[in-house]
């Protein structure tokens, strides 16, 4: 499995890549907003993105801000032509440029995807929420497909009513199994007395029961990312899966554990990730155990 940084910040790229197990950078726009919040508005943004396209071990994506493909297409171009130069660059183009539900552009990002992948410019098709968008983009020809794994444990936790910042916080592991056990419960205490399949599956109480901890049959980030993987793996679609909006260690464990290509990690993950209190622990033990002799054997080098 390959590891991108999911960051805008040149030093968390350049501590990760001194560790040498990142493969490539995800940025957006809030993440670029975040670097330049931090540095003031002085930043030569051209230098700053080519100063991480450098440091980057491995490509770099970069997303457009026009919203029409012929917008796309161009900004698209640019930012390969401007930055390829300097390492290898993965064009972002959302999978709906839309910003409501019924406007026009919904197929935009799709045009521009296909475009861009024709002429040779790898694309990260992002804000993916659901198979049938990797589906399409994937036909598309993108590179990579980027499904928002976090966002949908997000959306959820909120049809749940549940609050972000109140009820969960941003990095807390959405409990898919707890979710499943809770429904079956419930559900089998509505079904108790039905007398026919027909009066369950007609029944109100039982159908707003089924619909509640999921998102149309998606039940958590991880699931998404694991039934894009599937229709991939059915039909030898090339595009790579970026499980991308990872917000805790245990999440990467479990698309890891799905064989996806890619995880994006925000720093602070990615740290996460080397830490257990045992570990620590048996340090300590070891490092107190250690014998003035086996010490010598070091101090002779
Ligand atoms: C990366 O490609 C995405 O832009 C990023 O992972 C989104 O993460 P967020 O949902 O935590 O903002």
């Amino acid at each position: 499995m390959k590891i991108f940084l999911d960051t805008a910040e040149i030093d968390e790229i350049r501590q990760a890549t001194s560790w040498g197990i990142i493969d490539g950078v995800t940025t957006n726009p809030s993440l670029i907003k975040k670097a330049v919040d931090k540095r003031g508005s002085k930043i030569s943004m051209e230098d700053y993105i080519k100063e991480i396209v450098k440091t980057a071990p491995g490509p770099v994506s970069l997303e457009v801000i026009g919203r029409t493909s012929e917008e796309m297409i161009k900004q698209g171009r640019f930012l390969h032509e401007r930055f390829s130069p300097f390492g290898e660059i993965a064009v972002k183009i959302p999978i709906n440029p839309s910003m409501k539900e019924d406007e026009e552009l919904d197929f935009d990002g799709l045009k521009a995807i296909k475009q861009l992948s024709k002429e040779g410019i790898r694309v990260n098709a992002t804000l993916i929420m659901t198979p049938e968008q990797a589906l399409l983009a994937a036909k598309a020809g993108a590179a990579y497909a980027s499904p928002f794994a976090g966002r949908i444990d997000d959306f959820i936790r909120t049809k749940l009513g549940m609050r972000r910042g109140y009820d969960f916080q941003k990095e807390d592991y959405l409990d898919y199994e707890l979710l499943c056990k809770a429904r079956e419960k419930m559900l089998n205490e509505a079904m108790k007395n039905a007398e026919s399949i027909r009066e369950i599956y007609e029944n109100r109480g039982v159908n707003s029961l089924v619909r509640q901890g999921q998102d149309d049959g998606i039940y958590s980030g991880v699931d998404l990312v694991a039934r894009i993987l599937r229709i991939y793996r059915a039909y030898g679609f090339k595009t790579e899966v970026i499980a991308a909006s990872i917000r805790n260690p245990r999440q990467v464990r479990e698309v890891a554990e799905l064989g996806v290509h890619i995880a994006t990690l925000p720093f602070n993950v990615l740290k996460g990730m080397i830490k257990h209190y045992k570990t620590a622990e048996g340090m300590r033990s070891f490092m107190s155990d250690v014998v003035p002799q086996y010490r010598a054997l070091f101090e002779e080098q």
